[in-house]
């Protein structure tokens, strides 16, 4: 499957994106796990929440799904999860695979965990110590799935600092930490997506966060709750750049999630000069969201500040866009988480810009890309979803057509996505077949 994107012009629009993916994984998990029923509006019916879902009902969880985007999951308590019948498939996601290991890490059963061939060569280490360190036994290849999980009701809560910034890793051994005897504390290097912590406390769960420590009680009950989930700003943001770079383009995009451990990206876009400004903003539960104003810009190349990483680490592979596109030189730095998501998104992001004429030096953990006009070409998405909306974005002001391969995965995190860029004026169909 592939997209051919030819140049057209942007216009003004009012567009919605679908729901935030870290989001509705959460509310998937902690609905589970809660007493009661937890309602659960704007899910994002993407392939990788669906794995979480269907993953929970292999576990014996009721979940209703009244709407496409609607849910209503009938929890089962802390330790009402019943031992699932074979591997539990969780596809692409990452996300499903480590906050679930931690979660597992406190039941009376056995449970594998498998994925994709991208998801089967992702480090997994990285929960594995500090669960292990809990009291769960967890078997792996080399720390890469599937993960046979042991787990272990009588789990010991920990005091760990985390060795690099990952959500996932803070959130996996905060989940066990539920069911664990006494505190669990975690400490980061750097702020991350804080979803886990705000859905736990609305579940009324409390949760201490201050200067980088964030600490829980254990065992922990949760009560099941109703849960809004805002649009997925890191689906809003293909479109955000995509307006950016128009000619003349002013487009609003609504109910986007602007929590502020996931903003860094229209930091960084604000740097390099885009005109962008939250409307409207206010608080669904306990996430703050906004209405996003673009109005088309010039770009200029910055030095993007490391300290922003951890707030913009999803939206990498549009950055390097925003990057090729700007007047003058762009460099990135401590990017090198960026070589174990779902693609080498370094390498892959650097392949596909030079296919379309742009000069990215590369190194291992940053990269320099220097700004022109993107020809026309044929380019790879690695069967990563991001890169292939990102250079499907590039295709919108390229001298020529542009075709990306392999893009099925855009389903996992954006069903819709060439809907909503033809909404807001561009050029682009996918087509079934990869061209020879
Ligand atoms: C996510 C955390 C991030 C992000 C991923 C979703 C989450 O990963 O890249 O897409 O929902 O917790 P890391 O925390 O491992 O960087």
């Amino acid at each position: 499957m592939h997209y051919l994107i030819q140049p057209a012009v942007i216009r003004d629009a009012d567009v919605t994106v679908p729901g935030d993916k870290s989001v509705s994984h959460r509310a998937i998990m902690l609905g589970s796990i809660a007493e009661g029923e937890t309602r659960v509006r704007g899910f994002l019916a993407g392939e990788d929440c669906l794995a979480t879902m269907n993953a929970f009902r292999h576990m014996g969880v009721v979940i209703d799904r009244p709407g496409d985007t609607e849910l209503v999951v009938h929890g089962v308590g802390l330790h009402g999860l019943q031992a699932p019948q074979g591997d539990l498939d969780l596809g692409n996601s990452g996300t499903a695979m480590r906050l679930m290991a931690g979660v597992l890490a406190g039941q009376s059963f056995s449970a594998t965990l498998t994925g994709d061939e991208s998801l089967t060569g992702r480090p997994m280490q990285r929960i594995i110590t500090p669960l292990s360190q809990m009291g769960a036994d967890i078997r792996s290849r080399d720390g890469k799935p599937p993960l046979e999980i042991r787990g272990n009701p009588d789990l010991r809560g920990i005091d760990y600092a985390l060795p690099m910034a990952s959500a996932q890793v803070k959130s996996a051994i905060l989940l066990a930490g539920l069911y664990a005897d006494g505190s669990t504390t975690v400490t980061e290097p750097a702020v991350t997506r804080d979803h886990t912590e705000r859905m736990l406390r609305s579940m009324g769960v409390a949760v201490e966060s201050r200067d980088g420590r964030i600490g829980i009680q254990g065992p922990a009950r949760l009560h099941g709750c109703d849960v809004e989930v805002p649009a997925d700003l890191s689906s809003a943001a293909f479109v955000i750049l995509a307006a950016v770079l128009a000619e003349e383009a002013d487009i609003l995009i609504r109910n986007v999630g602007v929590n502020p451990t996931r903003t860094g990206m229209l930091d960084i876009l604000t740097a390099m000069g885009a005109s962008i400004s939250p409307e409207n903003q206010r608080n669904m539960g306990e996430e703050p969201v906004a209405d996003i104003r673009v109005r088309s810009s010039r770009l200029r190349g910055i030095e993007v500040d490391p300290a922003l990483v951890s707030l913009a680490i999803d939206e990498f592979p549009v950055l390097f866009v925003a990057a090729a596109a700007a007047e003058g030189t762009t460099r990135f730095t401590g990017i090198g988480e960026l070589r174990v998501k779902e693609s080498d998104r370094i390498a892959a992001m650097a392949a596909g810009l030079r296919g379309l004429g742009i000069r990215v030096d590369e190194s291992e953990d940053g990269a320099v890309v220097h700004g022109a006009r993107f020809t026309g070409g044929e380019v790879e998405s690695f069967g990563d979803h991001r890169i292939a909306m990102s250079l499907a974005v590039a295709g919108t002001v390229a001298d020529g057509p542009v075709t990306v391969r392999d893009v099925a995965a855009v389903e996992t995190s954006f069903p819709g996505f060439e809907a909503c860029l033809g909404a807001i004026g561009a050029d682009i169909v996918r087509l079934q077949e990869d061209p020879a």
